[in-house]
């Protein structure tokens, strides 16, 4: 596939068949992600690929009952916003479980380890770690894409952050960046709109 027409037409797929992932295709994904950029070449990421169903599940549990605490706490305040976002996100933050396979992405957190870090310069301005990870997700979507796998870059599910990292025995200076399902869609979802990128460009001639 055109890298142009796997950047276009890439979605985020939130409903999965059955259709297993092969080891095969789920190898050339890792690979792709593998070989993205990243701030010194260090690589800061490593993947867990889940295909233990209950082990999804117990995630999703994890993620419901932080949801319900939640949602007890905006009642007693008689907090409608939240109320309403709470009942809205159930599904967005749980719904890799539908996926045979759920891939978390595990970043090995570091503050800088160049001149920045010598002298001292606020390691947040450059978020290498996490800006390396990123790419390594972006490359992850579009591979799965291209073999004709749906993906979701999926966040929501950090607001569990602490049992899920208990859950998959993450270590003191790991981080989970974020969930991605995978498998085969029926549907293709419709494309989200856009701005242009002449309305996010500005140029300095
Ligand atoms: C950092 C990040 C976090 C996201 N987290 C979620 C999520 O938790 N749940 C979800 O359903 N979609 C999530 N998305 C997917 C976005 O909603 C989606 O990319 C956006 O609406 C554009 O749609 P498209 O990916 O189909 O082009 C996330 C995307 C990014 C980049």
């Amino acid at each position: 596939m055109d890298l142009f027409e796997a950047v276009k037409n890439r979605r985020s797929v939130r409903n999965f068949t059955d259709q297993p992932v092969s080891e095969d295709d789920l190898n050339k994904i890792l690979e792709a992600a593998n070989d993205a950029p990243s701030a010194r070449n260090k690589q800061p990421w490593r993947f867990i690929v889940i295909k233990n169903k209950q082990v999804s599940e117990n995630i999703a549990v994890e993620i419901n009952k932080k949801l319900d605490h939640i949602y007890e706490k905006a009642q007693q305040e008689t907090n409608q916003n939240i109320i309403e976002k709470v009942n809205h996100y159930r599904t967005p933050f749980t719904f890799f479980k539908r996926a045979p396979i759920t891939v978390a992405v595990i970043m090995t957190k570091y503050e800088g380890t160049g001149l920045s870090k010598l002298v001292g310069v606020d390691s947040s301005v450059y978020r290498s770690d996490l800006q390396s990870v990123s790419a390594a997700i972006q490359n992850f979507l579009l591979a799965a894409h291209a073999l004709s796998y749906g993906s979701c870059w999926m966040t929501g599910p950090l607001i569990a952050h602490p049992e899920i990292s208990n859950i998959l025995n993450l270590k003191n200076d790991e981080q989970l960046v974020a969930l991605l399902p995978l498998g085969k869609y029926a549907l293709t979802p419709k494309k989200k709109p856009r701005k242009t990128f002449e309305q996010v460009t500005s140029y300095i001639d």
